[in-house]
């Protein structure tokens, strides 16, 4: 449709059709059983003409019933405006994925992308429009449950990944490809500094930070062209982000250039009330629709009161009429006045979703975002040696993650099925293993086969609903049980191997005398394979953490990217006035870009092209890196700056570009970065981007802390 349709089409639209479209309901309203749809209905007060107008629904899910809501709608609708069918798909559809953090591991953009296409793929034709991901929120606190969500702490690997991510799910051409999904970057500002890492928390931050660190990831899923933008449920300098004014008219909008729709969290427009930032709903209603919210998502302060703002002019009709042409602009944009049920085909369904095809995906995608944190000698296992897999995650199908409302823990691979199919000499208990209270009868099961066997592996970790939205944690290590079963076992068999299955950074202490660990994180419908195929050397370990792993909780938030102070430890480490604590060191246990694999490659020192840069040239830093092993494999080739004096204090250092280098047996790859005076800039105290003149330092290695060093001067 052309935009003057659009237009006109507002024009024939009533005051009320037009709040309606802000309103977005859950499916049960939709649904053809009556019993589901009574409940919600009248604890929301609704009428059945507001929910045959509501714009968006939030959740239909297959193709029948995608097909037969939006009938519905449309038949109901006086003038035949479609609805968009819009679903939570973080990491998957049916077919499930690595968590993002696990994705951010891979630090793998190929893979983010076909992730997202998969995903867009097998939601489109069941019926799906948009969905609410990417989350771009970086994350320094692992006990907040929703860092699962995110890919991690550093503000330049989220961006990347974000674009990544929005170019799988829309692809190329949105209103014609059936097979994309609308992307929604989520959660509109710095949702993941919630103070204490408790879910929903206050953020407090200067601006200058939040222009720094927190926004970039939003920034680059916006210039990647994602439709929509969710609000975040806390506040920013104090005022909720749902009513942030200056976040969205003057930051997103205006700043940014951000011409699609706003959407609320769930239930955040009315929760301004709870804030105290607005006195009832009414208001929260003339502050959101003030701030450019365009839907509300789940409560009803628009549909009750806007119409009364408007007539009072407390409101002016124009923002109700930006934010409908807003949202019929999306309606068109992905095709829907044509073709209204877009992807939605149930044969097409039967086909794609979790097809062989996407199944093979999800386990290279989840082979490549494991990280093997530990290895003494002890991997790769031989086919010829017995292992026994013992533990709670050994036959455990809870492996998906809490974000995977459509994905089916009986469709998922056990760690025991992935290891028969690599190996015929293993052993493996019959008892069921609690996660917190195993019975004695499985711990003297696993006591037998940890002495029978040559080796052993320790599956361990979290059940899904222990990380993710809501479920933020004090204390982050394994749950207690699991950590006496690793001494009961590790007293009769120390090659030991844990495996860990979670949503979040963990403190190890208690099983960090594991002659290995492999981080597998919740690694979706495949993971049982893919972790196979890690144990056994099919696959060489490629994962880098995108999130520090801390000694213990008492460090966090613990973070790579960290400020220098003006005591440093590093300049007197035997010094009590120094940056420190008594009983802990200062450092991650595993920093950013930390991962083992099975080959060993050796950096050789930097050499730079030039000692100087200048604003229009560009500095070339090379180094050779050998592959000293016989293992074939992957190194992810990770630079750093760091700015040595800034008129703002600046981080120890700053990853400003990563490479994939294969390496075969024995071979020496050189390996060049381009540095440009863009590389140098950073936010100053004015809010104004831009670079200094003076000494950098550039480093090069295989993760944060293991790096050749290289000085150089920018001058102007
Ligand atoms: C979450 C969002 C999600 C929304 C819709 C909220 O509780 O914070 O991330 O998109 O629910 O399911
Ligand atoms: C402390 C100050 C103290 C000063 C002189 C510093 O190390 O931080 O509080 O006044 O020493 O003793």
């Amino acid at each position: 449709m052309e935009k003057t349709k659009l237009t006109h089409l507002l024009e024939q639209m009533t005051i009320d059709e037009k709040i309606d479209q802000l309103l977005q309901l859950a499916a049960a309203f939709y649904s053809d059983k009556a019993e589901e749809k009574t409940g919600p209905m009248s604890d929301l007060g609704l009428t059945q003409e507001t929910i045959n107008n509501a714009g968006t629904t939030l959740g239909v899910s297959g193709a029948k019933e995608a097909i037969r809501v939006q009938q519905e709608y449309i038949k109901n609708n006086r003038l035949q405006i479609p609805t968009i069918l819009m679903a939570d798909i973080i990491h998957g559809f049916r077919t499930i994925f690595p968590i993002p953090l696990a994705l951010g591991s891979s630090w793998d953009l190929n893979a983010a992308e076909q992730m997202a296409e998969i995903s867009a793929r097998e939601a489109a034709v069941s019926g799906l429009h948009v969905t609410f991901s990417p989350m771009v929120d970086l994350v320094r606190d692992p006990r907040w449950g929703r860092v699962m969500e995110s890919t991690g702490e550093d503000p330049y690997l989220n961006s990347r990944l974000a674009e990544a991510f929005v170019k799988g799910y829309q692809g190329e051409d949105l209103t014609n490809d059936f097979e994309r999904v609308a992307a929604c970057v989520k959660h509109f500002a710095a949702y993941g500094a919630a103070i204490g890492g408790r879910d929903y928390n206050t953020v407090n931050m200067s601006e200058r930070q939040l222009r720094e660190s927190y926004l970039p990831g939003y920034q680059a899923a916006l210039a990647a062209g994602a439709k929509l933008v969710m609000t975040s449920f806390n506040t920013v300098d104090g005022i909720p982000a749902t009513a942030n004014r200056w976040l969205f008219r003057d930051v997103l909008r205006k700043e940014f250039g951000f011409d699609g729709v706003v959407i609320s969290d769930w239930g955040a427009v009315k929760e301004i009330i709870a804030h105290g930032a607005a006195e009832d709903e009414k208001q929260a209603a003339e502050l959101a629709i003030k701030a450019g919210v365009d839907i509300e998502m789940m409560t009803t302060c628009y549909n009750d009161y806007l119409k009364e703002l408007i007539e009072e002019g407390a409101v002016a009709e124009e923002l109700l009429d930006e934010a409908v042409l807003r949202i019929l602009t999306l309606k068109n944009d992905l095709g829907l006045f044509e073709n209204p049920h877009r992807g939605a085909d149930e044969a097409a369904e039967a086909r794609v979703v979790l097809s062989q095809e996407h199944r093979t995906a999800a386990r290279e995608i989840a082979q490549k975002s494991m990280v093997l944190l530990k290895n003494e000698n002890i991997l790769p296992f031989k086919s010829t040696e017995t292992v026994a897999i013992i533990g709670p995650a050994a036959h455990s199908k809870d492996i998906l993650g809490a974000w995977s409302w459509q994905g089916k823990q009986e469709e998922a691979v056990s760690l025991i099925e992935g290891s028969k199919a690599v190996s015929e000499n293993i052993l493996y208990g019959k008892e069921p293993f609690d996660y917190f209270a195993p019975t004695e009868a499985a711990i003297n099961e696993a006591v037998t086969l940890a002495k029978q066997a040559d080796k052993v592996v320790l599956a361990l970790g979290e059940q899904d609903w222990m990380s993710g939205e809501a479920a933020s944690r004090s204390d982050i290590r394994l749950p207690e049980a699991q950590l006496a079963l690793f001494k009961q076992l590790q007293a009769v068999n120390e090659q030991l191997v844990v495996t860990l299955y979670n949503g979040r950074p963990l403190d190890l202490q208690g099983i960090d005398e594991a002659k290995a660990i492999v981080e597998a994180w919740f690694p979706g419908t495949e993971g049982g394979h893919a972790l196979a195929n890690l144990l056994w050397g099919q696959y060489n370990p490629s994962g880098r953490l995108s999130m520090s792993f801390p000694e213990t909780v008492g460090q966090v938030p613990v973070y790579y990217n960290t400020e220098t102070t003006g005591r440093p430890y590093e300049s007197a480490p035997d010094e009590k006035y120094v940056s420190k604590y008594l009983d802990v060191s200062n450092y991650a246990k595993y920093p950013f870009g930390f991962g083992l694999s099975y080959h060993e490659a050796q950096y050789s020192e930097l050499s730079l092209d030039k000692s100087q840069l200048s604003a229009e040239e560009k500095l070339t830093v090379s180094l050779q890196i050998k592959n000293n092993s016989d293992f074939a494999g992957e190194e992810t080739v990770q630079l750093y700056l760091r700015d040595l004096v800034g008129e703002v204090v600046r981080p120890i250092k700053e990853l400003k570009g990563f490479q994939k280098v294969w390496l075969e047996p024995g071979e020496t790859k050189e390996v060049t970065f381009s540095i440009t005076e863009d590389m140098l800039r950073y936010v100053h105290s004015n809010q104004e981007t831009s670079s200094d003149a003076g000494t950098f330092q550039a480093m090069v290695g295989s993760n944060s802390r293991d790096l050749q060093m290289a000085t150089f001067k920018f001058v102007r």
